[in-house]
């Protein structure tokens, strides 16, 4: 078997207004402390190991009293040189859309705007010629349609049950464009069906693992940047030919997110690629 890490793109944003100040998913306690001088120094290694992966990074700014802005993946979906913006099911998180919507313009893509509720790339996942949506906690599910109209790539809906599992990113990791992880029990009956159908050679996480967001891993088809203390889901992936990094993004977990909740993959046009 060949396994070849395709270049990726990426947007990132600095946690430097990193906090913890409100709850909207089952991960974050505002009373509990964070270090934020150490989450900035992780996401810097996170950052740092795709630039020595060889992947570009790019960089949004960091906006004063957005403290979720770091995790880039929920501002947007990025396919073939279209953007979707974002519409967040929280008002603390509102004004990241804006600027989000804001890079995409400035840099060229063609933009679209959000009829409903999407949050972007922590629920709309490409795997192949099929976009998984999440739905259930975040990401309407009247937006799916909008999604494979703007898109033009069916789109499957999964529906997800467990409140800690609330975008589908922390579900279900893309590894490549045929081979998906996931956590059965994050699922619906119909939708673990359906990714059985779709994907019958899918690994399967364990709970101990998704419960460190292990399943919020970045893969460029060869490595997968995943978090450290998912130990089972690496042992596994080094089975299937991977080559694991673990990325210890502890601070960050405190707000329920992890490696991909930091990364959006910036997709451009057929052309241009
Ligand atoms: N605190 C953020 C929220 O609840 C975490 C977002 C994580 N992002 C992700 N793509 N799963 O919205």
């Amino acid at each position: 078997m060949t396994m070849d890490a395709t270049r990726q793109r990426f947007l990132m944003c600095r946690p430097t207004y990193f906090a913890v100040d409100y709850a909207i998913n089952p991960w974050m306690d505002p009373t509990a402390p964070v270090d934020a001088d150490l989450a900035i120094r992780q996401w810097e290694q996170l950052r740092q190991t795709y630039v020595d992966l060889g992947h570009e990074v790019e960089l949004i700014d960091p906006v004063v009293g957005l403290p979720d802005m770091v995790f880039a993946a929920n501002g947007g979906t990025v396919i073939d040189g279209k953007a979707m913006a974002v519409q967040f099911r929280d008002p603390q998180r509102a004004d990241e859309a804006p600027a989000y919507r804001a890079w995409f313009e400035a840099a060229g893509f063609e933009m679209y705007d959000p009829k409903h509720v999407n949050e972007g790339e922590g629920d709309v996942l490409l795997v192949g010629d099929h976009l998984l949506a999440g739905t259930g906690f975040r990401t309407a599910h009247a937006s799916h349609a909008q999604l494979q109209e703007v898109f033009g790539y069916p789109v499957v809906t999964m529906q997800l049950v467990d409140a800690r599992f609330y975008h589908l990113d922390t579900a279900l990791t893309v590894l490549d464009e045929r081979t998906v992880a996931y956590l059965p029990e994050a699922f619906s009956p119909g939708s673990r069906a359906v990714l059985r159908r779709l994907f019958p050679d899918a690994i399967h996480a364990t709970m101990a693992d998704a419960e460190v967001l292990g399943l919020n891993a970045v893969s460029d088809g060869r490595h997968v940047v995943l978090p450290a203390q998912a130990t089972d889901l690496a042992a596994k992936l080094r089975d299937r030919g991977y080559e694991t990094i673990g990325i210890d993004l502890s601070e960050l977990r405190k707000a329920g997110g992890g490696p991909k909740c930091c990364t959006l993959r910036l997709r451009q046009g057929k052309a241009s690629k």
